[in-house]
């Protein structure tokens, strides 16, 4: 009867073996369309050229503001980094709040916003009259001609501000900071959060040369060959490449492997039909596919009394934290219940067991998908490099990572499943991609000073 029904819906969820190979090959044929200049226009994971040319070897020196912008948190920093024989970094910051009608409003306003938030934290920190190097950590994708200066390519996630895609974002922010007429400050630098995360993890840990997150979206980055990186001139040594893989899947190359519940995400999103992948895989989509799996079920008559409530209607009820809660194995069946009762869902004991298997077959999913990208990757770096096995580090950051109970498990083991000539070691960034940003911008500050 209904058990035989509900392990069919949630049989589209699982992957085999071969499934995920298949995944791993063609993520690998998009990084190749994305590198290649014959096919890197119409390619969907772009691959886009950062600029960063080697990651930080401990002489970086100096004080810097740092932003991060793109996360759960919109984080204000102060990062003091000292080198020589005791290297250290100090880091002050502030989170700041992002109102939705600021992220979905116009690009005046949401630049208008983030300089009035360094505006509070200059006060906070009693800096106002100095003129400090910025780092710029802007979680989206940007084709970068220079270390400071990125166009906005598309908004992804929750961000849909007017006039700023086609646009230089380092512009945005000093043409709002001249607006102001209060301070002054020196944006250095535009960084990818998968590219501060890399950073950050590295300055630590040398053999990192991969940064990842799982969080409210999901991405990648690594230190491609020169030679291979065909839209960028010269063939000498290793650039970080973005590569925003979020987008795989956007020719349909992923569709057999999606499912109606996948569909009807995309389709009531900001941006639909884009980031199949990432909706696939990280934490603001996750909660909508286990929403839409429990509207269908209910309709069906297998929860909640065939009762379709209100909050259930509501999108984004499911937050990763709620996710990471209802899967923790510590939890006992009436604590999950208590957790949609908070929500607003009234459950019997059958349906928190229903709730819970069906959380656990998308975040499973999603887990594995991002393990095949990343065996596409490190098997990637393992051929540039012509050996049989390659060592090498992964700098992680991102809630769906930190916080859920089998994300990081399941990631790591179809990993090691899928690239097994490859040794891969997880290290979790522990201060954010703001330090990796500020890192970035003392070479950028170096490199200007030596060119000038
Ligand atoms: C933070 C980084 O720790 O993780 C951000 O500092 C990054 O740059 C974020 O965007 C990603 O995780 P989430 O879950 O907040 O999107
Ligand atoms: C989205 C953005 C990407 C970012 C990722 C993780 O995929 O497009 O730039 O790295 O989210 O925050």
């Amino acid at each position: 009867e209904h058990s035989r029904e509900i392990t069919q819906t949630l049989s589209e969820f699982l992957l085999s073996t071969e499934q995920l190979l298949e995944v791993k090959k063609r993520m690998r044929i998009e990084i190749q369309n994305g590198l290649s200049k014959s096919t890197q226009d119409s390619a969907t994971v772009k691959m886009l050229p950062t600029f960063v040319n080697s990651t930080p070897d401990g002489s970086e020196h100096g004080d810097f503001l740092a932003l991060d912008l793109g996360g759960t948190n919109f984080r204000v920093l102060l990062v003091k980094i000292r080198s020589g024989k005791r290297r250290t970094v100090e880091m002050h910051n502030k989170i700041y709040a992002i109102p939705l009608e600021v992220m979905q409003g116009t690009g005046e306003e949401l630049f208008d916003h983030i300089v009035q938030c360094i505006s509070d934290f200059l006060d906070y920190m009693g800096m106002k009259n100095t003129c400090l190097p910025l780092g710029f950590t802007f979680s989206f994708p940007c084709r970068q001609t220079s270390l400071d200066a990125g166009i906005l390519v598309t908004w992804t996630k929750g961000f849909k501000a007017t006039d700023c895609e086609g646009e230089d974002v380092v512009g945005l922010l000093r043409d709002a900071i001249k607006r102001r007429e209060e301070f002054e400050l020196d944006v250095v630098a535009i960084v990818n959060d998968t590219v501060g995360t890399l950073m950050t993890c590295a300055y630590e840990e040398p053999t990192c040369e991969i940064g990842l997150i799982a969080g409210t979206g999901s991405n990648a980055c690594y230190m491609e060959e020169m030679r291979n990186i065909e839209m960028i001139d010269g063939d000498e040594g290793r650039m970080c490449v973005n590569m925003e893989w979020g987008a795989f899947g956007d020719n349909g190359c992923l569709d057999d492997m999606r499912t109606e519940y996948d569909r009807a995400v995309d389709d009531f999103s900001l941006n639909s039909g884009k980031q199949r992948y990432e909706k696939m895989c990280s934490g603001m989509y996750l909660g909508e596919i286990v929403r839409n799996i429990l509207i269908d079920m209910t309709k069906r008559g297998f929860l909640f009394r065939g009762q379709i409530s209100e909050t259930l209607k509501t999108r984004g009820i499911f937050e990763t934290k709620f996710l990471s809660q209802i899967e923790s194995d510590r939890l006992a069946l009436l604590q999950v219940r208590s957790i949609l009762q908070r929500l607003g869902l009234d459950s019997s004991c059958d349906d928190s067991i229903i709730v819970k298997r069906v959380c656990g077959a998308v975040s499973h999913r999603a887990a594995q998908l991002c393990g095949a990208g990343m065996a596409a990757v490190v098997d990637k770096i393992r051929e540039n490099r012509g050996l049989d096995h390659l060592d090498i580090t992964v700098g992680v950051d991102g809630t769906l990572y930190k916080l859920h109970p089998h994300f990081s498990g399941v990631m790591h083991q179809t990993v090691k499943e899928l690239a097994p000539q490859c040794n891969v070691n997880f290290l979790l960034s522990e201060d954010g991609s703001g330090k990796g940003a500020a890192l970035i911008t003392a070479v950028g500050c170096r490199i200007r000073q030596e060119l000038s």
